[in-house]
């Protein structure tokens, strides 16, 4: 018996943010907001259009909906784009995580924030809640400082690191999959990082772990959420062609130092979920498992 029937999440159009959608429909009364992608889905018609930007937009929605908790993964989510764009990045995840904040506490709300695993430098992995954040890139700064905003403003909140995520995309969001699985089936080059070590997650895991946390995390707590198993992107790479039948000679490991990059990036942010594992009914399934499920659109 869910403990909260309203949920309201903001970003609904995004590539997790559609497939929180997707998997709360069945439990919640769930309603969603989207910005420039007025998507559609149907088993939850009650869709919004907000700009995080702008205060009385959310507070509109707010108001309207009258959630009990709220997800809000709306971000500006590319770090290449952060980097060169920063007054705009900090505008939409730092500014625009205190606007959802500021409503969200007017109203009571719980607030369940979306973060990642760049607020970590990468050189140690297997990061726990507990270990120092330090971020290398300015999305990973952004992102920080969203969840200090986060605890600064919210009375009820849970932050949710979630590792770098795959799945199938919604048309319009997707992820670095998808660029994959373009390239191998024109035959064209894959260049994947041999020295980038992340611990990737089935995108509806992500999903249906928020959810669970949201029932069952005492209030205020942070959570890493990471895939079964830690794995470079080559290695990712040969998953990816095993389960979905592509040809691994269009494979090329490449080393971070080889190619030039605006945006630095940490070579080994693997996250420790045991924390979040231990609540969840289910176990976060490793690379072959998730990609099994994303086969079988699960
Ligand atoms: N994807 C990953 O691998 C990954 C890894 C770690 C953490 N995260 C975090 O997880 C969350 C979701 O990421 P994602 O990859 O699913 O994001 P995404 O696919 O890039 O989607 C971004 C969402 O933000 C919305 N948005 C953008 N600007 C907005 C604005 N001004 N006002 C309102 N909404 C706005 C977009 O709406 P429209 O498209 O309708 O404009 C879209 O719904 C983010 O907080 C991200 O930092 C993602």
């Amino acid at each position: 018996m869910p403990s909260f029937s309203q949920l309201l999440i903001i970003g609904g159009s995004g590539f997790l943010g559609w497939h929180l959608v997707k998997a709360a429909a069945a439990q919640y009364d769930v309603s969603w907001t989207h910005c420039q992608h007025a998507l559609t889905i149907a088993a939850s018609p009650d869709a919004y259009r907000l700009d995080i930007q702008q205060p009385d937009e959310i507070r509109a929605v707010i108001e309207q909906v009258e959630p009990e908790v709220i997800v809000h993964t709306a971000a500006m989510t590319n770090a290449d784009l952060c980097e060169t764009h920063r007054s705009l990045a900090h505008s939409l995840n730092v500014s625009g995580t205190r606007n959802v904040a500021e409503c969200a506490e007017e109203v009571g709300a719980t607030l369940i924030y979306i973060s990642t695993d760049l607020v970590f430098d990468g050189l140690h992995g297997n990061y726990r809640e507990r270990s120092a954040t330090k971020p290398v890139n300015y999305y990973g700064e952004t992102k920080l400082a969203g969840e200090r905003v986060v605890k600064e403003v919210m009375s009820k909140y849970l932050i949710a690191r979630v590792a770098l995520m795959y799945g199938n995309g919604n048309g319009v969001h997707g992820c670095f999959t998808d660029w994959m699985r373009d390239g191998l089936q024109h035959g064209r080059e894959v260049t994947l990082f041999i020295d980038q070590y992340r611990t990737p997650l089935y995108v509806n895991d992500a999903a249906q772990a928020i959810l669970e946390l949201a029932e069952k995390s005492p209030e205020n707590e942070t959570y890493h959420l990471g895939g079964g198993e830690r794995l470079n992107r080559y290695e990712f790479g040969q998953k990816f062609c095993q389960i979905f039948g592509y040809d691994p000679k269009h494979l090329r490991a490449v080393a971070m130092n080889d190619i030039p990059s605006l945006v630095p990036r940490g070579a080994d942010c693997s996250l420790n979920s045991h924390k979040a594992q231990k609540l969840l009914s289910f176990t976060l399934s490793d690379v072959a498992n998730g990609l099994e499920k994303m086969k079988r659109g699960l």
